[in-house]
């Protein structure tokens, strides 16, 4: 037997161990001896019941997920399971950190699960892009209820150990050691004697399940899968427990899970969950480089984003200081987070007392010299370079030695900012994404003399604020902007020869993305893009004719689309279809039929290659972080993995074919494919895809 499985005796009771570091996964080289343990003790008269453990900082929390994709090494986990739940003797659970996937599904192999009070417990699989494939699905309806298993399951958000004692999934809650009480608890079950009762077999919970409650609860989830399989297929797996016998249950969940764990979809979401950790590592950036303290945060500027940042630190249990230029500015931004917190309370997704705790965390001041007790800076001012150095002198004249400074700058040079303070090792870029207390992207933007701790230090903070951080390079856009231009770089030809607005957004959601481009101009305003334009000496020609005649988008009530007073829906216009079919008379323009395939080619492919140059010029370190940037900053399916991921599926070198025959219909330089792209189509992938 190998060490990661070990067997101790507390007398009669038997304590099986599991010590597989980080997370006690459930690799090949766990489940073979475990399995062997349980054959072990099921035989062995001098044990009379069974405590199932795990050292290290958690219960199980899940099967390997380096495994998946590849044939499963016997014995599966089913087979442990099946193993563990004819064992005649009591079986114990002691839970403690996360007991996650097919940890949970172990779990649901013994008689009785106790847990820690910190303890949490969950079915995350269908972030994966599968099932839980471990009887899951079958069991746990048995412990909760129908209802409450498939709300677990379809969203895969795990519940604390209280929620678990209250809905039957868990028998105790352990104050103390826990394994010595889960021994103790095992001790009092075999004194207590009676039949043994196995998860599988209770049916009280998932006997008259009202079906068409239960339906209308699983069409309501299904409406939110946007596309993604997995959903639907764990909300069919719940309803076949409550409707089959659980052989049967049992073996659809199987059906489901071979089908699902082979598929794109949950390519793509394992991937992305590899990703995330990968983008947590940063060249120059070693384990032994310590973070710096952060205790309290200054942001300046409580604007919309300003005040979304803020809100994003105290959230994370960091407190703030406000600074605005008056006393009036400072308390319309209070205003605004008063009425963010209290939409949050009338949701009930906060308490009152809750939110009054948050308020207090919140200082404001309108004098730099407050300033000088923050351990981070953070600039959220208009969007113009001298504008933002004039600000940093300021910071820059009060700030403690060794305190970071960030501007939240979209586009500017970060190190010209840098420059222009006396402390360029302490500074750098935090792009926020808005609503900035609710978006998950954090773009950390390292600037050439950016000190090491110092990105350690955003890298932890960003992580405490519940934020996915990036690091990415100094260039116009960073990462997602720079993207995104790269995307839309077409948009206005595709009009203009033919595409309409609508057809183009379809397209878009189509695909799966939550909002179509010109959606997407009339939330955010057509004036912003006008303004700069204006400022820069450039021209849009559909945009700019719409801004002439006042349509800024939904704000006044027309853009792109018509909205009817207070409506958010868009309504495709007559007018606007008729602007833009003379824009492309006076041009020449003679119009076609456009095909979806065409809006994607010329859209998305762009856009991977900016992103094949980014990788090119070393702004952000893998294609992966890219996947990262776009999914959780830009809402790019996640079933489709971050466009460089998808870039693989749809093949690369089609996408280099393509961009080659609209570069030479177009001249354009974003359709010339960069030589990494090219390089990349040879293998067929980016070389750090898994
Ligand atoms: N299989 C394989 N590796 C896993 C894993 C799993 N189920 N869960 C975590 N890991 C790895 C991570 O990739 C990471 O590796 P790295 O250090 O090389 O980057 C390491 O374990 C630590 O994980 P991390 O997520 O960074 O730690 P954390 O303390 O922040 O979170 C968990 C711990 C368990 C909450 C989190 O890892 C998690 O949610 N895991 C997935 C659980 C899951 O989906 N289970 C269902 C599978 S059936």
């Amino acid at each position: 037997m190998t060490n990661a499985v070990t067997i101790a005796r507390d007398g009669e009771i038997a304590i099986v161990t599991i010590d597989n570091p980080p997370v006690n996964a459930l690799s090949f080289h766990v489940r073979e001896p475990l399995f062997a343990a349980f054959n072990a003790l099921q035989e062995d008269s001098s044990v009379a019941a069974i405590v199932l453990a795990c050292a290290g900082r958690t219960f199980i929390a899940g099967a390997d997920i380096t495994e998946f994709g590849k044939p499963m090494q016997k014995p599966e986990l089913r087979d442990l399971i099946a193993n563990l739940e004819t064992i005649e003797k009591p079986t114990v659970a002691a839970i403690h950190g996360t007991a996650l996937g097919g940890g949970l599904e172990l779990a649901l192999g013994c008689h009785f699960r106790v847990a820690d009070a910190g303890a949490k417990l969950g079915l995350p699989e269908v972030k994966l892009g599968i099932i839980p494939g471990g009887g899951g699905t079958v069991r746990l309806p048995r412990l909760v209820g129908a209802s409450k298993a498939l709300s677990m399951i379809v969203s895969g958000t795990p519940i604390g150990a209280k929620d678990a004692l209250a809905s039957g999934l868990i028998d105790a809650v352990i104050e103390g050691d826990l394994v010595a009480n889960a021994v103790a608890f095992a001790r009092q079950k075999v004194a207590e004697g009676g039949s043994l009762l196995a998860v599988r077999d209770r049916n009280d919970k998932i006997e008259n399940v009202d079906l068409a409650a239960f339906d209308s609860q699983a069409a309501e989830l299904a409406k939110k899968a946007r596309g993604l399989e997995a959903p639907i297929a764990c909300a069919q797996s719940v309803r076949n427990a409550v409707t089959l016998p659980f052989d049967e249950a049992y073996a659809r969940e199987r059906e489901f899970i071979t089908k699902l764990i082979s598929s794109d979809q949950s390519r793509a979401q394992r991937h992305l969950f590899f990703a995330e950790r990968e983008a947590a590592k940063v060249p120059g950036v070693g384990k032994d480089v310590k973070p710096r303290d952060v205790k309290r945060v200054g942001v300046i500027g409580a604007g919309t984003m300003g005040g979304g940042i803020a809100m994003a630190f105290v959230n994370g249990g960091i407190p703030v200081t406000l600074l605005e230029m008056s006393q009036e500015a400072l308390q319309r931004g209070l205003g605004m987070i008063d009425k963010n917190y209290s939409i949050s309370v009338s949701r009930g997704s906060l308490t009152e007392e809750a939110k009054a705790k948050r308020l207090a965390a919140f200082s404001t001041t309108t004098d730099y010299a407050d300033l000088g007790d923050c351990d981070l800076i953070i600039e959220a001012v208009f969007e113009e370079m001298s504008v933002k150095k004039e600000v940093f002198g300021k910071i820059d004249a009060v700030a403690k030695p060794g305190a970071i400074l960030a501007t939240n700058t979209s586009y500017l040079d970060v190190n010209e900012i840098a420059a222009s303070t006396s402390r360029p090792q302490d500074f750098l870029g935090l792009h926020f994404f808005s609503p900035a207390n609710v978006m998950k992207l954090l773009e950390i933007v390292r600037g050439a003399k950016t000190a090491p701790d110092v990105l350690a230090t955003a890298l932890a903070v960003g992580r405490k604020i519940a934020k996915v951080p990036v690091v990415v390079g100094v260039c116009h856009g960073f990462v997602g902007n720079r993207m995104l231009a790269a995307r839309g770089q077409d948009m206005e030809n595709l009009l203009l020869e033919g595409a309409s607005a609508e057809q183009i957004d379809k397209v878009f959601a189509d695909f799966g993305w939550p909002m179509g481009p010109f959606q997407m101009w009339d939330l955010a305003g057509l004036d912003i893009g006008w303004r700069n334009r204006k400022a820069t000496g450039k021209t849009a020609i559909i945009a700019d004719a719409l801004c002439e005649q006042g349509r800024f988008g939904q704000k006044t009530g027309k853009g792109v689309y018509l909205y009817e007073s207070g409506s958010r829906t868009p309504i495709p216009d007559p007018e606007v279809q008729a602007l833009i079919e003379s824009k492309a008379r006076e041009r020449g323009i003679e119009r076609r039929t456009i095909s979806a395939e065409e809006i994607n080619e010329r859209t998305l492919y762009p856009m991977i290659n900016e992103g094949a140059k980014i990788l090119e010029e070393g702004i952000a370190a893998r294609a992966s972080d890219i996947d990262i940037v776009w999914v959780n900053g830009y809402g790019f399916p996640i079933g489709k993995g971050g466009p460089m991921f998808w870039a693989g599926l749809e093949g690369i070198s089609k996408i280099v074919d393509r961009l080659e025959y609209w570069y030479a219909r177009n001249g354009d330089d974003a359709f010339k494919p960069s030589p990494l792209l090219k390089k990349a189509a040879e293998i067929g992938k980016f070389s750090d895809d898994a």
